[in-house]
């Protein structure tokens, strides 16, 4: 099933806006849209098939010296299916998304072996070879036998989202489906095949995204993002993407007043300065703690998170005591290791997360929570 063919109008698209919309279009299509592009002419389901995969990421004046080669040594889908993946690749060779190649010829076979050779002329069947996505089998069936199916590619999306005011990124599940409802609501009943190439136009030519050309467009009058001065913020922006995060451990090792840092090696995160040992896990910080004679329990203080530009460090700092020092014993310290008092604190560069929990464990309250 096409979901598209049953979902209701949308409440925000106003039925006699929706009803305007394709006569206004197609007027500027038959004055002003492209007519002689190379798949317009003969245009059979696998003439159509061929172009509109080589237009999903390719300008139009790239693609056409590409399809005149195919389509000569490739005329028809039984050619395709016969030539083998190298040559179908030497002919897409400079074009890119090479995925596309070889879904072609996939499913070029698909059809001669499950289809009795011929491109269906089905939605659903059309939609489950490769390569063939849910707007791309709308536009096929559309522009190759005139069937009424609304589409929604790249240029459609920003088209409808400017012009209906849908907000949010359009590669959004929610989003997407409030714009299907859109492009149902405004796919006329009749003239299948010139209003998909008139919108896809409208969407190359006019509705681009900066500047819109809006003085020009035949949809303008009924144009939210227009009306309300949001043409520049309609389609909306992908959001940021969530930053990955990394967790560690940090063994807060504490002799009375001073605490156990250790000197990070001299590249990588805060390279150089001080800090506490780190650990990937609890387990792997109470064994260094119980190493160096930590009794059993530690203590989970606040967790720490730090942004950095590409990622989220989360830290678990974990309190382990040692028994102070008598006066006549001396604290060994190692190279790269020192026993840092913040009342009498050294020269030691300290990280920003580092700094501030040993300004926390110096408070007093802190201090006195012992276990
Ligand atoms: N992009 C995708 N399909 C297209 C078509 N049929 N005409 C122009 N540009 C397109």
């Amino acid at each position: 099933m096409n979901p598209g063919v049953f979902m209701p109008i949308p409440a925000q698209v106003p039925g006699a806006a929706a009803a305007r919309f394709a006569p206004a279009l197609l007027r500027w299509y038959h004055r002003h849209g492209r007519h002689d592009l190379p798949w317009q002419q003969d245009r059979t389901l696998y003439r159509v098939w061929v172009s509109e995969i080589m237009l999903q990421q390719t300008q139009v004046a790239t693609v056409i010296p590409y399809y005149a080669r195919f389509m000569t040594r490739f005329p028809a889908v039984a050619d395709l299916a016969a030539g083998t993946l190298d040559e179908v690749l030497h002919h897409w060779s400079g074009l890119g998304y090479y995925a596309r190649a070889r879904n072609l010829h996939r499913a070029a076979r698909m059809i001669i072996d499950a289809h009795g050779g011929a491109v269906p002329r089905e939605f659903e069947a059309l939609h489950a070879l490769p390569g063939i996505g849910r707007s791309t089998a709308a536009a096929i069936l559309s522009l190759a036998l005139d069937q009424r199916q609304p589409i929604l590619d790249g240029n459609v999306r920003r088209v409808l989202a400017r012009w209906a005011g849908v907000e949010g990124f359009p590669g959004a599940q929610s989003v997407e489906r409030e714009l299907w409802r859109v492009s149902e609501a405004v796919t006329p009943q009749r003239d299948s095949a010139d209003f998909t190439q008139a919108i896809m136009d409208l969407g190359a030519t006019l509705c681009i995204r900066s500047p819109p050309r809006c003085a020009d467009c035949p949809v303008a009058a009924d144009c939210v993002a227009l009306a309300t001065d949001r043409t520049d913020v309609l389609p909306g922006a992908r959001p940021a993407r969530a930053r990955p995060s990394r967790d560690v451990v940090w063994l807060v090792l504490r002799r009375g007043e001073s605490l156990l840092l250790a000197q990070r090696p001299p590249s990588g995160l805060w390279g150089g300065l001080w800090g506490f040992p780190e650990f990937e896990s609890p387990a792997a910080a109470r064994a260094a703690a119980r190493a160096r004679g930590a009794g059993p329990r530690g203590r989970r203080l606040a967790p720490i998170t730090h942004a950095f530009t590409h990622f989220t460090l989360r830290i678990t700092p974990l309190l382990h005591e040692l028994p102070a020092a008598g006066a006549a014993e001396t604290v060994m310290e190692s190279d790269g290791e020192t026993w840092y008092n913040s009342r009498r604190p050294a020269q030691l560069g300290l990280a920003t997360p580092v700094a501030a929990l040993v300004g926390t464990l110096a408070a007093p309250e802190v201090a006195r929570r012992r276990r």
